[in-house]
């Protein structure tokens, strides 16, 4: 399968980068990097050096949005620290990021092969709404896309309300759900309930190899953040989970199907993914995204171990 990564690493970021580079069957067709856990400029950097540190250098890495289309920007470096990977320094990267913006280098993957790419968007939505601008067609000529981000029916965790990654472009993210997708949703009421257990971080010390290792410091910074919420050092894999169920389907175990809207003008909801969950839902034109809601987590994360090994 053929994919293109719109990402914004980030810890969870590069662990959903390994998961699909460790993969013979997935062909990386680009990444588009964004604002988010970091500028745009750090994050495209991340993504270069992610990519050579899990063994696919060469692939296209575009530099993407540098800030929302509306708001100010907000980072994440409390989360993913000063430079996006937990403050551990990777080597410098092998390439260069290509001329085009990751708009626009998405628009030309699928416009040269209509249906046949998926999309995994794992951070703010802003380059796939420039995407759409440029390219109005773009829902039907991406075969699937799986998006992490939102928080339906679980508490937000930038807000009471509002995920990360919606909120950091609540009409970026508006605008992706009105475009009529197939759509996947990995919110925090899955990823929130799917993580990494301090046995498996434990387990993950013990892998040699430089892939192992480095992930594994990245990671020790995540869980320090993670540790403060949870009470215990283990972390949430939001990114890595999206990639699954894009390339692992079968570790779906539960969905279900609702038109998603954002809120974009709530003075305590701004950001907020909202879905009418009501036994008898108002008429929606809006193509129903699929909410994900239940994955095998053992496989999981047996898969992901074996994606750093
Ligand atoms: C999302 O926000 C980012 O910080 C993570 O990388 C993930 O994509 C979780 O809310
Ligand atoms: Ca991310």
């Amino acid at each position: 399968m053929r994919v293109f990564v719109d990402c914004d690493p980030g810890i969870d970021d590069a662990v959903a980068l390994a998961y699909l580079a460790a993969r013979d069957e997935v062909e990386i067709v680009g990444v588009g990097a964004v604002f988010g856990n970091n500028s745009v400029d750090v994050t495209a950097d991340n993504a270069l050096r992610l990519l050579d540190l899990y063994g696919r250098p060469g692939v296209p890495v575009a530099v993407g949005a540098g800030r929302p289309l509306v708001q100010e920007p907000r980072l994440a470096e409390h989360v993913h620290g000063g430079n996006g990977l937990g403050d551990v320094e990777l080597p410098a990267p092998s390439g260069k990021p290509v001329r085009e913006s990751a708009a626009e280098l998405l628009v030309n993957l699928v416009r040269a092969a209509p249906g046949e790419i998926d999309v995994l968007a794992v951070g703010p939505l802003t380059n796939l709404a420039i995407a759409i601008g440029l390219e109005p067609e773009l829902p039907r000529l991406v075969r699937r896309l799986v998006v992490m981000g939102g928080a339906v029916r679980a508490p937000g965790n930038v807000s009471s309300h509002a995920e990360a990654n919606i909120n950091n472009d609540p009409e970026a993210a508006e605008a992706v759900f009105a475009a009529g997708f197939d759509l996947d949703l990995v919110a925090l009421d899955i990823t929130m309930e799917t993580v990494a257990t301090p046995e498996w971080l434990a387990a993950l010390k013990e892998v040699p190899g430089e892939r192992a290792e480095r992930t594994s410091a990245f990671l020790d910074f995540y869980s320090d953040f993670y540790a403060g919420l949870f009470g215990v050092r283990q972390c949430a894999m939001h990114d890595p989970l999206a990639a699954a169920v894009l390339v692992d389907p079968h570790l779906v175990t539960g969905a279900y199907e609702t038109p998603l809207r954002v809120e974009l003008s709530g003075g305590l909801t701004r950001g907020m993914t909202v879905a009418d969950l009501r036994p008898r839902p108002a008429r929606d034109e809006r193509r129903p995204a699929r909410v994900i809601t239940g994955v095998a987590e053992e496989e999981f994360l047996g898969r992901m171990l074996d994606a750093l090994r």
